[in-house]
């Protein structure tokens, strides 16, 4: 018997392999596959929003996760585009006041904390599907198996990817909508702060309609540490600006938001560039900020 390794030892070490690797999985293709509990969380954020977050609306979650389904399933993966879910959009109409649209570019986190303080901002995420959908990831079905694909490819390996058609269109809806004075949060602190292949420069922005939209107000945020690599009269924003005056609208462009400033240094007060405003945040009255 000496050498041999008996059985129950080889099972045990087995057993462990088999879970280590499952455990590996576990960590790893929850991210690129078809989120988990996905109904439940959709069907579930739809309730949540249109009985606690916007009580006034009236919508049919069960319909809207129906027509999803019918948009998604029975396609390949790379294969879902916009106007397949041309169904599900009509199943939730949406309409916002004027003045309240946000729209942002590389700016999320810094973008999150300013929608937060001025509640009358609204982001596509404040929309019911930007509210429904939010980092959720799915892809279409296997004909075969009638299972959601585990794996999903990346937004970059095909055109009409599922989860990018869905924001896609949730973006061009959002655009169209757009009316009053809207606001666009930059990142100055990254070449290309108006890119064109972004949601914004590519969809958002061919959306906006110069005859709802009174003006086109731009943010230009650095980071606090910097680099300030661009600002309102240099590198892309200069192009955007370009693109908005030959579509006929008015804007405005700042790139020293002190609210902005602020914000970022209530995350991060020992920056340099804080001193002057935490000087300032120490008098009562600059702590209000309606
Ligand atoms: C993609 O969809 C079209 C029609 O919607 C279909 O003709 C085509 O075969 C599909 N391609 C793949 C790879 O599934
Ligand atoms: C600008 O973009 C960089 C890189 O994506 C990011 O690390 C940084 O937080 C962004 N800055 C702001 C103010 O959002
Ligand atoms: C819209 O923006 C312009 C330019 O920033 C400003 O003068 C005007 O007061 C704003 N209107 C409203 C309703 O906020």
């Amino acid at each position: 018997m000496i050498g041999a390794t008996p059985a129950p030892v080889v099972l045990i070490s087995f057993t462990i392999w088999f879970f280590v690797l499952q455990l590996c999985h576990a960590q790893v293709l929850p991210q690129l596959g078809t989120t988990p509990y996905i109904k439940h969380i959709v069907v579930g954020r739809c309730y949540a929003y249109t009985t606690i977050v916007n009580p006034s609306l009236r919508y049919d979650c069960e319909e809207i996760w129906r027509e999803f389904e019918e948009a998604v399933i029975h396609r390949s993966s790379c294969n879902v585009t916009v106007d397949h879910y041309y169904q599900l959009f009509n199943a939730m109409p949406e309409s916002w006041p004027c003045d309240r649209f946000l729209f942002w570019s590389k700016t999320r986190t810094l973008m999150h904390s300013y929608a937060a303080i001025f509640r009358h901002f609204w982001t596509l995420e404040d929309t019911l599907v930007g509210y429904m959908f939010n980092d959720l990831v799915w892809c279409g079905q296997d004909e075969d198996s009638g299972s959601v694909f585990f794996v999903c490819p990346l937004w970059s390996a095909c055109r009409n990817h599922p989860v990018y058609s869905l924001w896609r269109k949730a973006s061009q809806n959002f655009a169209e909508m757009a009316c009053g004075n809207i606001t666009v949060l930059l990142n100055g602190s990254i070449i290309n702060a108006f890119n064109r292949n972004s949601m914004f420069g590519s969809v958002e922005l061919d959306g906006l309609n110069p005859q709802r939209v009174d003006h086109v107000n731009i943010k230009v945020v650095t980071n606090l540490e910097g680099p300030r690599i661009e600002s309102c009269h240099q590198g892309s924003i200069a192009d955007l600006i370009q693109i908005l005056q030959s579509r006929g609208f008015r804007w405005t462009c700042s790139d020293h938001d002190e609210t902005l400033m602020m914000l970022q240094c209530i995350q991060d007060p020992k920056q340099r560039s804080c001193q002057t405003c935490a000087n300032r945040l120490l008098q009562p009255k600059s702590l209000s900020f309606n």
